[in-house]
């Protein structure tokens, strides 16, 4: 699909058939994410992807904005591993993470799937449940699933600034 209709298209989704994501759609938006560019190639992400029962209900007590999804996706760096900035110490985890999290997001818009970008959750009850090693970080949650056919855009996804609000030129 050409870019700029699959960006246009694609919206958060809040509401999902209760339908498991098949392996193919799951493997392909996968590998969507590992050809992601990361800081130096250094790849720190860490992908968890939750599908169970026991695993969903373990997800579902560390947020409110899981949405009844039948699969999500938790995203990890790993800061052993992550590009560090020698100048600040900055630590490009975070970028890394949401790089690979934007290829996925979008390979699932294309195949049909829908998305919500959560960052709204407990990540101490996260990091317990899930047994987290300490160097990871949780970055986000990306609940996914087909969408309902009832599910529909939020109103804040219509409210995009002009280009003269956020870019500047010099
Ligand atoms: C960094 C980030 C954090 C977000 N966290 C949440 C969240 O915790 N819960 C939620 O329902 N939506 C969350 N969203 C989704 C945004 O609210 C949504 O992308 C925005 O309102 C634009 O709507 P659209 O995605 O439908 O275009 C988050 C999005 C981003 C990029």
């Amino acid at each position: 699909m050409d870019f700029l209709k699959l960006a246009k298209q694609r919206y958060s989704v809040r509401k999902f058939l209760p339908k498991p994501v098949s392996d193919s759609d799951l493997q392909a938006i996968l590998e969507a994410g590992r050809l992601a560019p990361t800081a130096c190639n250094l790849q720190p992400q860490r992908i968890y992807a939750i599908r169970s029962a026991a695993g969903l209900a373990k997800l579902r007590r560390c947020t409110s904005c899981h949405f009844d999804a039948p699969l999500v996706l938790l995203i990890c760096y790993d800061t052993s591993e992550s590009w560090k900035r020698s100048f600040d110490g900055f630590d490009s985890g975070c970028m890394d993470a949401s790089i690979v999290s934007t290829h996925i997001m979008l390979a699932a818009a294309e195949r049909g799937l829908g998305s919500t970008w959560v960052c709204y959750f407990d990540p101490e009850l996260l990091r317990q449940e899930f047994s987290l090693p300490e160097q990871q970080i949780p970055a986000l949650l990306l609940p996914l699933g087909y969408p309902a056919p009832d599910a529909t855009a939020n109103p804040m996804h219509f409210q995009r600034k002009d280009l003269a609000e956020t870019v500047f030129y010099d």
